[in-house]
Formats: C-alpha cells, sequence, structure tokens
C-alpha cells in the first residue's frame, strides 16, 4: 500500500500527529487485558535470569536506550549499560553471561547495530531487538524480538519510532520490575495506568503545535542551540539537538543541567537560545538554578514545563510551552512530542527538506 501525507505538508508532521494512536496500539498489544501486567508475545523473557543489560544503538535509537537505562535503573533496579554501535561493535567489552543485550533499531537493518549484536551472539545470555520490521536481519538473528508497532515511518528523522521504542522500553522495564519484585503487583498496575493516560497526553501536547511554531520562526535565526535536560530528561536534550540539527541545520547540543558549568556555559550569550525540558519532578529545582545560571549570563530561555513548572520558574524566561502535568515515567515520551515539533517548525521556517534532509539516509545499511 501506498503510505500517503493524509494532509499533512510533510511525512514527518504526519508521523509526529500520529504518535496517540501508534502509542495505543503498542500499549495494547504489551498489556494484559485486565491492565495489571505486561504480557510479552513468544518467547517470554524472564529477567530473573539476568545480572545486568547492555542496550546497543545508533542515532535517536541510542537515544532510547539511554532513556531506558534510567527506567531500568531506577524501576527495575537492575544495572544498564549503553553504547552507540559504531564503538561497542571495536572495544572489546567484556560480556559476563548473565548479561541481556538489547539492540534498538527502527529498521533492524543497520550495518553497526547488526555487527554489534553479532559481537554478543554467543557471549549474552539472550539477544533482544526492540524494533519495527519484525522481518529484518537483527530480528531474525535474536533470541527475541519486539515490534514497536509504529508503522511505516518515512520521514528521514525518526520521530514515532522513538516515541513507540520508548513506550516498549518502558513496558519492558516495568516487566523487568515484576519479574524481579522490584515492584508490587499494585505498584505495576498504577504504572500501567500511568501509561493508558499517555495517548491522551500527547494530544494535549500536539495542541501546542501553533505555540510552538511561533518559537520556531525565532529560534530559525540562531546559529546554535543548546537543548538542557536532567535525569531522564537529559538523553531527551540529546535527542531534541539531533533532530533540530538533522532538519534545519543549525548547529545544537544537548547537555545535562549539570555539566553546564563544566564548559557549555562558556557559550552562552544574548544570541543563544536555550531550551530546557523541566517537568515540575523531584530535580525540578536544581534544573532552574541550572537555568538561572544561564540567564544570568544573558542566555534566552525556552522553558519547557507543566502549569506548576512554569508557575514557580517562568520569571525571566524568553519563551515558555506548557506540558500536561505528567507521572514522572513518562516525561520523557510526552516531552518528546515538543521536542519534534521545535525541530519541525524551525526546517520549515528555513525552508529545508523535511522529510529528506541533506546527507542523511534514513537507514545506515553500510559501515
Ligand atoms: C539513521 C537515521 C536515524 C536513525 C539511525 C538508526 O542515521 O537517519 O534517524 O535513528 O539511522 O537507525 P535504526 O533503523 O537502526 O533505528
Amino acid at each position: 500500500t501506498r503510505i500517503e501525507k493524509a494532509g499533512h505538508k510533510h511525512f514527518m508532521s504526519k508521523e509526529i500527529a500520529e504518535q496517540p494512536t501508534v502509542i495505543s496500539e503498542a500499549l495494547n498489544f504489551y498489556m494484559s487485558e485486565d491492565g495489571g501486567s505486561v504480557v510479552l508475545p513468544d518467547p517470554d523473557i524472564d529477567f530473573t535470569q539476568y545480572d545486568r543489560i547492555v542496550m546497543v544503538a545508533c542515532g535517536t535509537a541510542f537515544y532510547a536506550c539511554f532513556t531506558a537505562k534510567y527506567w531500568f535503573e531506577q524501576i527495575a533496579k537492575i544495572p544498564v549499560e549503553v553504547d552507540i554501535a559504531s564503538e561497542f561493535r571495536y572495544r572489546e567489552a567484556p560480556i559476563s553471561p548473565r548479561t541481556l543485550a538489547i539492540y534498538v533499531s527502527q529498521s533492524g537493518e543497520t550495518a553497526d547495530t547488526l555487527a554489534a549484536l553479532r559481537y554478543t551472539a554467543g557471549k549474552a545470555a539472550s539477544i533482544l531487538t526492540v524494533t519495527n520490521s519484525s522481518e529484518s536481519s537483527m530480528a531474525r538473528e535474536s533470541d527475541m524480538s519486539l515490534p514497536i508497532l509504529a508503522g511505516v515511518e518515512v520521514g528521514v528523522a525518526s520521530t514515532k519510532a522513538f516515541s513507540c521504542q520508548l513506550t516498549v522500553l518502558l513496558m519492558l522495564a516495568l516487566k523487568a520490575a515484576q519479574d524481579r519484585g522490584a515492584l508490587s503487583d499494585e505498584d505495576v498496575k498504577t504504572q500501567l495506568t500511568h501509561l493508558r493516560s499517555l495517548p491522551g497526553l500527547l494530544n494535549v501536547a500536539l495542541e501546542q503545535s501553533d505555540a510552538i511554531a511561533n518559537v520556531a520562526a525565532q529560534l530559525a535565526e540562531s546559529s546554535d542551540i543548546l537543548f538542557l535536560g536532567r535525569g531522564a530528561m537529559y538523553p531527551l536534550a540529546l535527542e531534541g539537538a539531533l533532530k533540530l540539527k538533522e532538519i534545519s541545520y543549525i548547529h545544537a547540543e544537548g547537555y545535562a543541567s549539570g555539566e553546564l558549568k563544566h564548559g557549555p556555559i562558556a557559550l552562552v550569550d544574548q544570541h543563544t537560545p536555550i531550551i530546557v525540558l523541566a517537568p515540575r519532578d523531584k530535580l525540578f529545582e536544581k534544573t532552574v538554578s541550572n537555568m538561572q545560571e544561564v540567564m544570568a549570563r544573558g542566555g534566552k530561555v525556552l522553558l519547557i514545563s507543566d502549569e506548576q513548572g512554569l508557575k514557580e520558574a517562568s520569571d525571566g524566561v524568553w519563551q515558555s510551552i506548557q506540558m500536561p502535568t505528567v507521572p514522572d515515567a513518562l516525561a520523557p515520551i510526552l516531552y518528546a512530542v515538543p521536542a519534534q515539533l521545535l525541530a519541525y517548525h524551525t526546517a520549515v521556517a528555513k525552508g529545508t527538506d523535511v522529510d529528506q534532509p541533506r546527507n542523511l539516509a534514513k537507514s545506515v545499511t553500510v559501515e
């Protein structure tokens, strides 16, 4: 079947808008009918068999892995190492036998990720691929493969595949917590109830598209943009910067908020927009204090937070975007939407080829 833009100007905007629907499908697929537990397709994964997890991927899929590290460690109390595939495949990492190796790839065909997967064959206890292509080389060469159910993604810059990867990885972290007794049945159920609310929250976030387009028209004039986040919002800051540079060709970098003073703050002047991804969570005040440091140096802050966060911290910021209030674990998935929309609208304002950015390929099947 031919994939159409369904009234959108670009595939990317269609794919951003599809996220509530495709994520609902992923939730239905992985949740038990009573909504009380996570159910994986055969063969099941028993997380009591592993002492640690290694997660490897490239590009946006790597940032999904990096986000999931926070979830697996905080929710399931299992240590996770993450790496990009082009490094992992050659660095001769020792793999202990009770390791679960997880590979995340939209296409399932990325050359470096496939080579990394082959490196762990026969070393790790099990190899799991999380992919949008169940027929791919990576899926075939794994012990288990989990679909992300995003549907065909045409835009070279990944959007719905990223949020579906995150959704599946969060459910996997809940399954790990369930198996390892790190969460009570009641707590797993609460987390799953939260997940059920995610499509509705994503729809609310999508309503900010016009407000984001207004800010983006001004971002399009910038030559350097910083993204800041703390905790699981740090990997999202990296992804937000990647998305922006991929399609708008504006230089952007993501940093952990707390690392700012160790170098990047030297870049800040009145021409530098700084995008702060900060839901009102337990680390909020720390991020706000980093944000004030950049404002004191003339940096133009765009604060993306919820009602409470904006009430407490929007004094003196250049711009703000309001997100709905969200349970902590879901914030990286929800805040992916404004990060994607900022990149999209900035690229549209600059008139670049949004769906086919220069020098990039959808799937990199050569080294
Ligand atoms: C390419 C794409 C990226 C993608 C990366 C990994 O660089 O342009 O959007 O994140 O490959 O692709 P994969 O199919 O392995 O997820």
